[in-house]
């Protein structure tokens, strides 16, 4: 039964995770989303009585702790964790800076450690819990130009891995979805870099994205939503250190 449970969805103020927070509350569940923009997450707040914001930045230890102390003294221990927070960027690996690579390592994998890391132990005892990173195609594959991101979510695969192997005991499950391009803010900041690097127009610079999907279209949020929540429920008990590739046939 997944209605009145209480989840936690990082950077839930935008984009997939704002979808993911729509839908988990659409099911009953109570969810906790957090970011460092207070009004986008005010913004999807006023969207679903069941959705809470509380601002926060996911490399912080210490902001993470609060976070955690907050939420659950108001709702009760975290059932469920979605690490969804990431940033983008490119640049030639050659180019890049150390720290674009720190920086860029620092949200996308570090940020993904702090906010599941403070949900582990009480998890294990309660002997339930689902743990869903969003990690990316990226972390599959290899792309030219976004060394430091393919190398977090390759990371962050390893993360889920180990920690599914870790729990797998317990009851708790671990997985992690892995998207490719979904139309968000994310999307539209690679489009305007490719436009404003290459001198392609808004078209050109789209049509080249979409046909990394064998489909030829971006994904849109609300599909990898619906399969965070497919892994949040009863049926995918059995469903654990999976990297589950939402990208049309890109990667498998
Ligand atoms: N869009 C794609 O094509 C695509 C494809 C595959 C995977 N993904 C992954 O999907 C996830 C969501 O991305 P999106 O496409 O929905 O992009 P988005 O709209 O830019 O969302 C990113 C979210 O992360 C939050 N965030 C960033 N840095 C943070 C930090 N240090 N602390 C707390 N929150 C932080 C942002 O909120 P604040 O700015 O308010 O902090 C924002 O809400 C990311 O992990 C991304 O890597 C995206």
């Amino acid at each position: 039964m997944i209605a009145g449970k209480h989840a936690l969805v990082t950077g839930g103020g935008s984009g997939v995770g704002r979808a993911i927070a729509l839908a988990l509350a659409g099911a009953g569940i109570d969810v906790t989303i957090c970011g460092r923009r207070e009004a986008e997450l005010a913004k999807v707040a006023s969207e679903n009585g069941r959705i809470f914001g509380i601002a926060g930045d996911v490399t912080n230890e210490a902001a993470m702790a609060s976070l955690y102390e907050r939420a659950q003294g108001a709702r009760g221990p975290f059932d469920i964790v979605v690490a969804n927070a990431g940033m983008g960027g490119s640049t030639p690996a050659h180019k890049t800076t150390l720290d674009d690579w720190q920086r860029t390592l620092d949200v996308n994998l570090t940020g993904a450690f702090l906010t599941v890391k403070p949900a582990l132990a009480g998890m294990a005892a309660r002997k339930a819990g689902r743990i869903v990173f969003i990690a990316s195609t990226a972390g599959l594959k290899g792309y030219a130009y976004v060394a430091p991101y393919v190398a977090a979510k390759h990371g962050v695969i390893g993360l889920m891995r180990a920690l599914a192997a870790e729990t797998a005991k317990s009851g708790v499950t671990v997985n992690a979805v892995c998207p490719g391009f979904v139309e968000t803010e994310m999307l539209e900041e690679s489009i305007q870099r490719i436009i404003d690097k290459t001198g392609r127009s808004v078209e050109q610079a789209r049509s080249g994205l979409a046909s990394t999907n064998p489909q030829g279209r971006f994904i849109q949020p609300q599909e990898v939503a619906a399969a965070v929540l497919w892994l949040c429920g009863d049926a995918a008990q059995s469903i654990t250190g999976q990297a589950i590739s939402i990208s049309g046939g890109e990667t498998w």
